[in-house]
């Protein structure tokens, strides 16, 4: 087995190795919050300060958690369009983008179905069903192994699909992504696969609030392994990253970041430029979770100098069950195996293995094949679509979204970011989320009611569970009215 090399010296003095020392920060961090950017709540400052030592606690810990601090007040919003202004995608009507979408003609309870799920899952275009048939009657067979025909043809969708996951990210090769479940396995193998190895007692891991529990548990398990710590950084009262909190976490002891590009439960888009940026100003690698961006947001990888970012097919209109990793070419070179078994190996005997390098190191077994052809299709869907025209009639659609739900009386909505993507969260006074989901199911419109997979984030904020409507390009604005209409109607009923 060959030993990996660490790109970062563990134990090192930052200043040993070019990293600024305080007075360069502070001169730095005077410079970015300038007249532009207000500076950072001082009335948060202690929290970031938390220092979360993992521990196992037992199943009623939670009774009597006080859920009252730090309550968000709603910003006032800048005037969303009219809703007639959004009824294109780019130059793609809503209306024939829908068709491509059989399960959106779908009756439940006896109404038209609206599909305001989709930080949960996206739905699939008829394109990426069709292709998932075509590669079982077609293409069907393992990859790699064996010299026939179907292996050739199963094997070239294969590595299509990595190619296309590379281009759609911007990273400079498609063997710098790794195929994996989903989100969740993607942070678990980098945190046992490259972050682990390097942990020792004392180590210091930055999270930020917002994160959800796949981005939080791997690394508790991983800190309770290595008597490694956890740092968290606070958010601002709108759910925005504070980024001078954040910027003082680090220590000559942080050895990894790793955060959220958009909340799953607030929907705020942080800065993950910024993120990245000062991480790398300490020597720190990052981990960005890019399953709530990727498919409403233009990436690039390389430009945003991203060391890992993880993503799932799901939330991008592909099939479940699979998702990417991308991983700098060194650091996957410098990571561990993280699963043995076939595939990823180059020769074994009773005595050693040699391992294949990146990606198939890390893909041992045989890979969810087909699904990740569906997801290369669903790639090929939305680059068409085009992200840049995604993001802006879907900005419009959360703008009107927000105003709507706004006018509720007894209606509260939780994350106010001035940037944000895709989520409405928010707060009926007087009816429980389960009650509004039940009510709003009802009427034939699907939002997820619960905590997310996002409890400490949520209660930051003061509570334990949201009603959460999510969109996508192919949501319509009389869409958001039935769903503002149904609310309010729940709302008059006390
Ligand atoms: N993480 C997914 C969500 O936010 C399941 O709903």
């Amino acid at each position: 087995m060959t030993s990996p090399r660490t790109p970062f010296a563990v134990g090192a003095n930052p200043r040993d190795y070019g990293l600024p020392d305080e007075r360069e920060l502070a001169a730095w961090l005077a410079a970015r919050y300038s007249a532009a950017t207000p500076p950072p709540q001082a009335a948060l400052a202690n929290t970031a300060d938390a220092v979360y030592r993992p521990a196992v606690l037992p199943r009623n810990h939670l009774r009597g958690v006080s859920s009252t601090q730090d309550f968000a007040t709603p910003t006032p919003l800048p005037p969303a369009p009219q809703t007639t202004a959004l009824p294109l995608v780019g130059a793609v009507s809503v209306a024939q983008i829908r068709a491509d979408f059989p399960i959106l003609a779908e009756q439940v309870e006896g109404k038209p179905l609206v599909w305001l799920d989709n930080a949960a899952t996206t739905q699939r275009p008829r394109q990426v069903i069709e292709r998932l048939v075509q590669y079982y009657e077609h293409e069907n067979s393992n990859v790699h192994r064996a010299a026939h025909t179907l292996a050739a043809r199963s094997t070239d969708a294969y590595e299509a699909a990595r190619e296309k996951i590379a281009r759609f990210l911007g990273v400079p090769a498609k063997d710098n992504i790794v195929f994996v479940r989903g989100t969740t396995e993607g942070i678990n193998l980098v945190a046992q696969a490259f972050v682990k190895p390097r942990l020792q007692p004392g180590d210091e891991i930055i999270l930020t609030q917002l994160e959800h529990h796949a981005n939080i548990v791997p690394w508790q398990l991983i800190s309770a392994a290595t008597g490694a710590v956890l740092k968290v950084a606070p958010v601002d009262a709108s759910g925005q990253i504070l980024l001078a909190e954040y910027t003082r976490l680090f220590t000559k002891n942080t050895r990894f970041a790793a955060f959220t590009h958009v909340s799953n439960a607030l929907g705020t888009i942080t800065p993950i430029a910024e993120l990245i940026a000062i991480a790398h100003r300490f020597g720190v690698p990052t981990l960005v979770d890019g399953a709530q961006s990727v498919a409403h947001t233009p990436l690039n990888l390389t430009a945003l100098d991203a060391d890992f970012f993880v993503f799932s097919g799901h939330k991008i209109f592909g099939p479940t069950g699979i998702g990417a990793v991308y991983g700098k070419k060194e650091l996957l070179d410098a990571a561990e195996p993280w699963q043995g078994g076939g595939n990823m190996i180059a020769d074994v005997t009773f005595a050693r293995t040699l391992y294949h390098d990146a990606p198939a190191k890390f893909e041992a077994g045989t890979g969810n094949i087909a699904d990740a052809v569906g997801l290369g299709a669903a790639l090929d869907y939305v680059s068409q679509l085009g992200l840049a025209n995604i993001a802006r009639y879907e900005h419009g659609l959360l703008e009107y979204g927000t105003r709507e739900l706004t006018k509720i009386p007894g209606l509260t909505l939780i994350g106010t970011a001035r940037e944000k993507a895709s989520v409405l969260s928010f707060v009926l006074a007087g009816h429980s989320t389960e009650e509004v989901g039940q009510h709003l199911s009802r009427a034939g419109i699907a939002v997820r009611a619960g905590h997310h997979c996002a409890q400490p984030i949520l209660r930051h904020f003061g509570v334990e569970a949201t009603v959460r409507p999510s969109l996508a390009f192919y949501n319509l604005p009389e869409e958001i009215e039935a769903l503002a209409r149904a609310v309010r109607e729940l709302a008059g009923k006390r």
